[in-house]
């Protein structure tokens, strides 16, 4: 960290990995936060060249400096420019990043002299440009920016329980607000205390203020709640002034959880599991969203079912939960094309798991299922397939059946615009559907290297492609992180 007085200032240093960038009028300041500047971190994935600028200049003035400044950084180093995001802090600039990947031999450092002469050529550019450029013109995919419908993205990155009980997570500020939000964990409101700028966060989010600002810290004494009493904790982030049923999902954790013996690393992967509180907290947090979606909609839980279908259930990270709840003589059945999850949960949850294939039908008589429910499976299907398996779905329900399917849609899109490109928000608006994204995480399995993608539908698609065979019930927005939930009922 390095800090600069008071006066307008251009600095540029590069040693072996490590490329720094400071600009703009400095005050002093013991911590990184707002209204300074000064933080350069970096990363090198992959051969890249990565650069993070914590400035204080007001965006809106300079956009235009921005894109200038970033080609023209690029071009005095040699490089191809990869990406620009940015995030604002009070109407300020707050962060921005650029990514360069060294074009010759040469890269950066060798160049170092040069930029810096003529990085001040740069700064006096920045000085003149008009202020009335639009900031949310920096944005991509800007024109579907709303905050009041952004999702309440969050998430726990740790829990560690001590003398007092410490969690460490990430919250986008409810409104852009850092003072905004609230810990609610079995009902008792928290405040978070929010760290330093990460510009992770603010790369994934570029539209949402104050991203940069995301990370918080807990520290809970087990004298005001302990932890350790509870059988299971629900964790929710919330805005002060609630959008009330619009508030989010919650994390659920099942104390005892804690011990529990994961699958293996490579069948955790494939459905995106890190670690051993991600998976057992995920898995409760979706089971339970499920429960609350049948209790909303039907005044019945899971436990009220005879027949139930997980379809895609993996490892039976969710369905683990379902089949403590089933009542004597009900049945449920986890469908799922990995062979090695399917062994997995046969021996490790209960004979309740049976191996399916990429195209209908599943192992199941027609009209024999009271509720089908089914965790990104829909997110990963292209157009056709897609449509073969909610025709499967409708054939096995019976008439007045429940199907609960989580998608990825214009939540997820406002979510994750940032590291899409403009074609493929064009694509997803005028056809509906966005499926051209490969996603590698089953590629162990045997299945066609295009099957599994990563796949956006319109609420206009959603309605076409369950219109026909369901009655759409409900759609509960952010469901679980980017994912929503369609709740459909069988004609
Ligand atoms: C993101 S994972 C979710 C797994 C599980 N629902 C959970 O939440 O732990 C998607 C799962 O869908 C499975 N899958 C993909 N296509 C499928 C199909 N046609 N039928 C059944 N499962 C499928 C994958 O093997 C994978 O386990």
């Amino acid at each position: 960290m390095r800090m600069c007085s008071g006066r307008r200032l251009l600095y540029c240093a590069a040693y072996s990995g490590f490329v720094g960038l400071w600009l703009g009028n400095c005050a002093p300041s013991s911590a990184d936060g707002p209204g300074r500047f000064a933080l350069v971190r970096h990363k090198r994935p992959a051969g890249e060249i990565y650069l993070e600028m914590n400035l204080a200049w007001e965006l809106h003035r300079h956009f235009e400096w921005l894109r200038f400044s970033s080609s023209s950084i690029v071009r005095l180093a040699s490089c191809a420019c990869g990406s620009r995001t940015g995030s604002f802090i009070d109407g300020r600039l707050a962060w921005t990043s650029i990514r360069c990947r060294p074009a010759g031999p040469t890269g950066f450092s060798s160049e170092a002299n040069r930029i810096k002469s003529q990085k001040m050529s740069i700064t006096r550019s920045l000085i003149k440009r008009p202020p009335e450029i639009d900031p949310i013109a920096f944005v991509p995919n800007a024109d579907i920016y709303d905050l009041d419908r952004a999702p309440y993205l969050w998430n726990v990155d740790n829990i560690v329980v001590g003398t007092q009980t410490n969690i460490w997570g990430w919250c986008l500020p409810h409104g852009g607000r850092l003072d905004n939000t609230q810990i609610v964990i079995n009902g008792r409101s928290f405040n978070p205390v929010r760290t330093s700028p990460k510009g992770a966060y603010a790369e994934l989010y570029p539209w949402h203020p104050n991203a940069a600002l995301a990370a918080f810290t807990l520290q809970i004494s087990h004298q005001v709640f302990d932890i350790r009493k509870e059988p299971e904790i629900s964790l929710s982030c919330l805005a002060k002034a609630d959008r009330g049923e619009d508030a989010g999902y919650t994390l659920d954790l099942l104390i005892a959880d804690l011990d529990f013996v994961m699958p293996p690393q490579d069948v955790a992967a494939r459905i995106g599991a890190a670690d051993l509180l991600h998976y057992v907290m995920f898995g409760r947090a979706i089971y339970r969203g499920f429960d609350k979606a049948l209790q909303k909609n039907f005044g019945k839980s899971f436990s009220e079912f005879s027949t139930i279908v997980d379809w895609g259930c993996g490892s039976a990270r969710v369905a683990r939960h379902v089949t403590k709840d089933l009542k004597k003589n009900a049945n449920l059945v986890g469908f799922d094309i990995d062979a090695v999850a399917i062994e997995w949960a046969n021996k490790n949850v209960g004979p309740y798991f049976r191996l399916c294939k990429t195209s209908p039908p599943l192992e199941q008589a027609t009209a024999t299922v009271d509720v089908v429910y089914s965790y990104s499976v829909l997110t990963h299907l292209a157009a056709e397939t897609l449509a073969t398996w909610v025709e499967e779905m409708a054939r096995i329900l019976k008439p007045g059946g429940i199907g609960l399917f989580t998608v990825l849609s214009d939540r997820a899109m406002i979510a994750l615009q940032s590291g899409l490109a403009r074609p493929a928000l064009e694509a997803w608006r005028s056809t509906g559907i966005f499926d051209s994204m490969s996603n590698l995480d089953i590629k162990a399995l045997d299945v066609a290297v295009d099957y599994y993608r990563n796949v956006w539908l319109t609420r206009d698609y959603i309605n076409k492609i369950f219109g026909e065979r369901f009655e759409i019930v409900d759609f509960i927005g952010s469901f679980h992180f980017y994912q929503d939930l369609v709740v459909v009922r069988r004609r």
